[in-house]
């Protein structure tokens, strides 16, 4: 069954077409992120008119990636939520558009459900790759770290995630953006610390995480405000350096999302941690967590770098596991 996938959440335009949930025969993301970085972030109205701009040819593109007609796909997935409302609304219409002319299902899928689940995927390579269904078995958790979310879910199947730790303010990828900010490091902020912080071997430098004891959920808005008035303190003094507060702030979110995502594993009897988002991407993250995992027993799984971002290979792929009842039929008009 091949799917077509369209993911327009927020600043990212991305078609893919992906085969029984798991090969990705194409993936094509266009982004806007260069008109967002003078203003230091996301400007929705000119996201969603950038989607409008980019999605026919991105659409077009993963097509002919993927040596297909519009005539083969099997069934159109698209974001349904969350995200900004203008770039969804594009996405979905254009959706809805073409499974109406094509007479082919629509499927809808969580853009943060689908980020866990790009664990799945796997790279049209040689022909001999293989899927990882067996290798990732459920039960599992899933972390998800964007620029929107924190979230711990319980995934029992794949048509059944359920939420049990958020964050109370600020998203991961969030303080890393604000912090770069601060900082003037430029947006998005997670890509330029990561860099800076790698380097640095010791550091005497030390910001708290905020662990709120017997609880699954984050909280990472004062861990921002630690960082902003040791900045208003020290910013200019001698020895002042701008990698080991980068380092800092970067140990505090990995030490907080390493111990609780174990704990969420062990409490929840569960051998499988699925990390997605793009806070994945974090080099330090995956160092941290891999280590400890094993050490704990549990296999962890992060999504190749690529689909840590916004991308719609996720969307597809998921959409091939919704139950009979979920998809919409092309002869409705009504999205709900
Ligand atoms: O998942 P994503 O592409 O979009 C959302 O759904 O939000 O995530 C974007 C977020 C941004 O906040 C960005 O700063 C962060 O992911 N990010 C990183 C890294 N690469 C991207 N954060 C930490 N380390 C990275 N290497
Ligand atoms: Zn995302």
């Amino acid at each position: 069954m091949k799917i077509l996938g369209i993911e327009t959440s927020c600043d990212e335009t991305s078609a893919s077409v992906v085969e029984n949930g798991w090969r990705v025969l194409s993936n094509v993301v266009a982004s806007s992120m260069k008109d967002h970085q003078k203003f230091g972030g996301i400007i929705p109205e000119i996201a969603s008119r950038r989607q409008l701009e980019f999605i026919q040819m991105v659409v077009m593109k993963a097509l002919e990636d993927a040596g297909m007609r519009l005539k083969d796909i099997d069934a159109v997935a698209v974001t349904r939520q969350p995200g900004l409302v203008g770039s969804l609304l594009v996405g979905i219409s254009f959706a809805n558009s073409l499974s109406f002319a094509l007479g082919k299902p629509l499927i809808l899928v969580d853009h943060i459900r689908a980020h866990v689940y790009a664990n799945y995927l796997v790279k049209k390579k040689t022909g001999r790759e293989r899927p990882l269904f067996k290798k990732l078995p459920l039960p599992a958790v899933g972390l998800v770290v964007s620029g929107g979310h924190s979230s711990l879910f319980m995934i029992r199947d794949f048509s059944d995630f359920k939420v049990f730790g958020e964050t109370r303010d600020d998203a991961a990828g969030e303080a890393y953006d604000k912090v770069a900010r601060i900082l003037n490091l430029g947006y998005p902020g997670g890509p330029v610390i990561d860099r800076l912080a790698r380097g640095v071997r010791e550091n005497p430098l030390r910001f708290p995480s905020a662990a709120l004891e017997g609880s699954h959920d984050f909280s990472f808005s004062g861990l921002k405000t630690a960082v902003l008035y040791y900045l208003q303190k020290n910013q200019g003094k001698k020895d002042f350096s701008l990698e080991h507060v980068v380092h800092a702030f970067q140990e505090s979110v990995v030490r907080v999302l390493v111990e609780k995502s174990l704990e969420a594993c062990r409490r929840k009897k569960v051998g499988t941690l699925l990390v997605g988002g793009g806070v994945a991407a974090n080099s330090s993250l995956r160092a941290r967590l891999e280590e400890a995992a094993r050490k704990s027993g549990v296999t962890v799984s992060f999504p190749s770098l690529d689909l840590c971002m916004d991308n719609a290979a996720m969307i597809a792929g998921l959409a091939y596991h919704k139950r009979a009842g979920e998809v919409r039929s092309p002869k409705k008009t009504c999205l709900c």
